[in-house]
C-alpha cells in the first residue's frame, strides 16, 4: 500500500456543491490488466482495488455526495477461476472486518445488494454485522452489490409479485413502476445519477438494469486501481455540464 495522503475535506472549486450528483455508482472494472501490465498476478489488482474504493468512498462522504453504490462481484463473475473467486471473497470478508469501524466512525451506512445467501456464510456474518452497526449512521449511504446480477435481481422481483397476486394480496393492475422498485434489492434507494466505469468497456455488464434507466454514463480508460481522486473530480465536472432531459425538452 502506498502512503498517499488522505482526501481533503473540501470541494473542489470547479465544482458546484448544487449540482453534484445525489448518487453515483461505478463499475470497478480493470484490477487484472493493472496487475497483468505490471507482470502481477491478477489478485495484486483487486488488492489495490480496495485502495481505491476506500479513498473514493471517503471523498464522496466528505464531497457531501449522498449515495455509492460499487459493483464488487457480478453473478457472473462466478465463472472465474476458483482460486480467484476464493482470494475475493476471502478479500471482502477480510476488508469488511477491518474497515468497518473506521466507516462506521465515519458515518457511513453500509448496505449490500445481491444474492447474499450463496456467498460464504463467513463473509455473510460480516455483512450482516456491517449492515446492522451501521443503519443508524446519518452520512453516506454506501452499497456494495456483491454477487449482483441485474437480470437475477428482476427475476427475484417478479418471483416476489407473483407469489403475491397468487395469495390474493395483490392485484395485476396494483403493478406498477412504484411496486415493482420496491421488489428490488435497492427498495428504498434513489436511482444513481452518474455511473462511472473503468477501464474502457462500453457496457453494462448485467449492473443496475432497471436503476440506471435515467443515469448519465462516464466511461474512463483509466483502470479501477489507477481511479484517483482527479479521475473523479473530472467526472462529477463533466456530469455538471450535461443536461439531463429525461425524455423532455
Ligand atoms: C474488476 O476487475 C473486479 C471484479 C470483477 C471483481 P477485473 O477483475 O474484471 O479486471 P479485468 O477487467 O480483468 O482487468
Ligand atoms: C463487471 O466487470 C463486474 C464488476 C466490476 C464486479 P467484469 O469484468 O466482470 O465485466 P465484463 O466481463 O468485462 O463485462
Ligand atoms: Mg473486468
Amino acid at each position: 500500500m502506498t502512503a498517499e495522503p488522505l482526501v481533503t475535506a473540501s470541494l473542489p472549486s470547479n465544482l458546484d456543491r448544487d449540482r453534484l450528483p445525489h448518487h453515483v455508482a461505478v463499475i470497478m472494472d480493470g484490477n487484472g490488466r493493472w496487475a497483468q501490465r505490471r507482470s502481477l498476478p491478477r489478485i495484486m489488482g483487486h488488492r489495490r482495488g480496495v485502495d481505491t474504493l476506500k479513498k473514493l468512498l471517503r471523498t464522496c462522504n466528505d464531497w457531501g455526495i449522498g449515495a455509492l453504490t460499487a459493483y464488487a462481484f457480478s453473478t457472473e463473475n462466478w465463472g472465474r477461476p476458483h482460486t480467484e473467486v476464493d482470494f475475493l471473497m476471502t478479500l471482502f470478508e477480510r476488508v469488511l472486518r477491518q474497515e468497518l469501524a473506521e466507516m462506521d466512525a465515519e458515518g457511513v451506512r453500509i448496505q449490500f445488494v445481491g444474492h447474499l445467501e450463496s456467498l460464504p456464510v463467513s463473509l455473510q456474518t460480516e455483512i450482516d454485522r456491517a449492515v446492522q452497526q451501521t443503519r443508524d449512521n446519518p452520512g453516506i449511504r454506501f452499497t456494495v452489490a456483491t454477487n449482483y446480477g441485474g437480470r437475477q435481481e428482476i427475476v427475484q422481483a417478479c418471483q416476489a409479485i407473483a407469489t403475491q397476486v397468487q395469495l390474493g394480496k395483490l392485484a395485476p393492475e396494483d403493478i406498477d413502476e412504484n411496486l415493482f422498485s420496491r421488489h428490488l434489492y435497492t427498495a428504498g434507494s434513489t436511482d444513481p445519477d452518474l455511473l462511472i466505469r473503468t477501464s474502457g468497456e462500453m457496457r453494462i455488464s448485467n449492473f443496475l438494469l432497471w436503476q440506471l434507466a435515467y443515469a448519465e454514463l462516464y466511461v474512463t480508460d483509466t483502470l479501477w486501481p489507477d481511479f484517483d481522486l482527479a479521475e473523479f473530480q473530472q467526472a462529477l465536472s463533466d456530469y455538471q455540464q450535461r443536461h439531463r432531459r429525461f425524455g423532455k425538452l
